[in-house]
């Protein structure tokens, strides 16, 4: 999003700072480049928008509009796509703990990709009561490359995936129809292309038929500004994503009629949402502390997302006041009274009370992820064609102590 002061001086005067900006114009080309560039191999690609990252019900919606899915991993998250007028065809229920809305979700024909032994006797236990046929994927456990035990879906190297999938072919009513996997961290075109061929292969092993879909997760790296992208080895484009999956679904299915292909669904959250926020925060002061530069803002980093702590988020500075100075190696840090509140290190250039620092590519685990710790939540707006809306309105105190009991005698 292209900022300059006056627009900044505006959001200020009508929603104050900090607050969250959304550029909805470019959140929907980025989405379609996505959803086109799998879909150019492979026409039965769809996209299930991962709520976690940030299920602002606007997000959400423009999804819904695009034709995603919505993939959830909570009754919470599924509430929300029911709200947003979500049917349960379209809602992939994932996650290792599933709340007592998911015998709801199956009795309404959603999708469902069990994680673990327990969920699936849950499944099988529901199922027994109904004469209806209920449809299941399951999330395998496998690796691709990663440098950890994944904790997360039934282990497909070890007899365990094994003994489900004969668990699900004694019962007469539950049918194995796709298979799920997600491994978080690992980005790369071979961790795509390792995912992509296991993925194919457990399917022709274990699923009578053609599966309904294959689900590949998500972590695929996003679009993203020049000097965020070098601060990673490599950032593959979605052509080149596209060719380590959809190219190789298309080949493996190439005998298949068009409506019997398995969809093939990708999970992408902050793949779609991260660079298409920005944080537009203010300078409430500066100070030396033993020779070191700080500069106050009035924000923190759990107002930034998750990237915010491992990389440099890309920053514009607007100089706002006649007081601004050079520094060197300036820290930004946070309104709260925690050390590690830095959101930004070692800065370099002209700064003062006043001035607007913006974040950008803050979109992933932000707004959805900032406890009510010292501060309540920023508000949030969207901005489309020059016209700009509400998202989210800023929290109060009242918000915040709403479920709280203040009147002793009621415990
Ligand atoms: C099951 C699942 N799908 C999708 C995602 C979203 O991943 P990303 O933020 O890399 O797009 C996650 C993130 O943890 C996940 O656990």
């Amino acid at each position: 999003m292209e900022y300059s002061k006056a627009l900044i001086d505006d959001i200020k005067e009508q929603f104050e700072l900090p607050c969250y900006v959304f550029d909805e114009n470019e959140f929907r080309e980025n989405y379609l480049h996505l959803l086109n560039a799998l879909r150019e191999y492979y026409p039965k690609y769809d996209i299930a928008y991962s709520y976690k990252t940030n299920y602002a019900p606007k997000l959400c919606s423009i999804v819904k509009e695009l034709g995603g899915y919505a993939e959830v991993v909570s009754d919470m998250e599924y509430d929300i796509a029911r709200k947003v007028g979500y049917k349960n065809e379209l809602i992939i229920y994932n996650g290792p703990f599933k709340g007592p809305k998911m015998e709801e979700h199956l009795l309404n024909n959603g999708i469902l990709n069990i994680d673990n032994m327990n969920e699936l006797d849950r499944v099988i236990s529901f199922a027994s009561n109904y004469d209806k046929t209920f449809k299941v994927g399951i999330r395998v456990n496998i690796s691709i490359g990663q440098n950890f035990i994944s904790r997360f879906g039934i282990d497909a190297e070890s007899n365990d995936l094994t003994k489900a999938v004969n668990l699900i072919k004694e019962c007469n009513n539950v049918k194995l129809v796709g298979f799920h996997c997600h491994i978080g961290q690992c980005r790369s075109l071979s961790a795509w292309e390792n995912r992509t061929k296991q993925l194919l292969k457990l399917a022709d092993m274990y699923i009578d038929g053609i599966p309904e879909y294959i689900d590949l997760g998500s972590g695929m790296f996003g679009d993203m500004p020049s000097d965020l992208k070098g601060q990673f080895s490599s950032v593959p484009t979605y052509e080149e994503y596209a060719c380590v999956t959809a190219k190789i679904f298309n080949e493996h299915y190439i005998d298949i009629p068009l409506e019997n292909k398995p969809v093939l669904f990708t999970e992408p959250g902050t793949t779609v949402d991260n660079r298409y926020i920005d944080l537009i925060a203010e300078v409430d002061g500066v100070k030396k502390l033993k020779g070191k530069d700080f500069a106050i803002l009035n924000c923190s980093i759990h107002n930034l997302g998750d990237v915010a702590c491992s990389v440099k988020l890309p920053i514009q500075v607007f100089e706002c006041s006649n007081n601004s100075k050079e520094y060197i190696d300036m820290d930004f840090v946070g309104y709260t009274c925690l050390e590690r509140d830095v959101p930004y290190k070692g800065f370099s250039g002209k700064i003062g009370k006043g001035d607007y620092i913006v974040f950008g590519n803050v979109g992933g685990y932000s707004n959805v992820d900032k406890p009510p710790f010292i501060l309540p939540q920023c508000p949030m707006i969207g901005i489309k064609d020059s016209k700009v809306y509400v998202i989210k309105r800023k929290e109060t105190t009242e918000d915040i102590l709403s479920t709280y009991v203040f009147n002793e005698h009621s415990f």
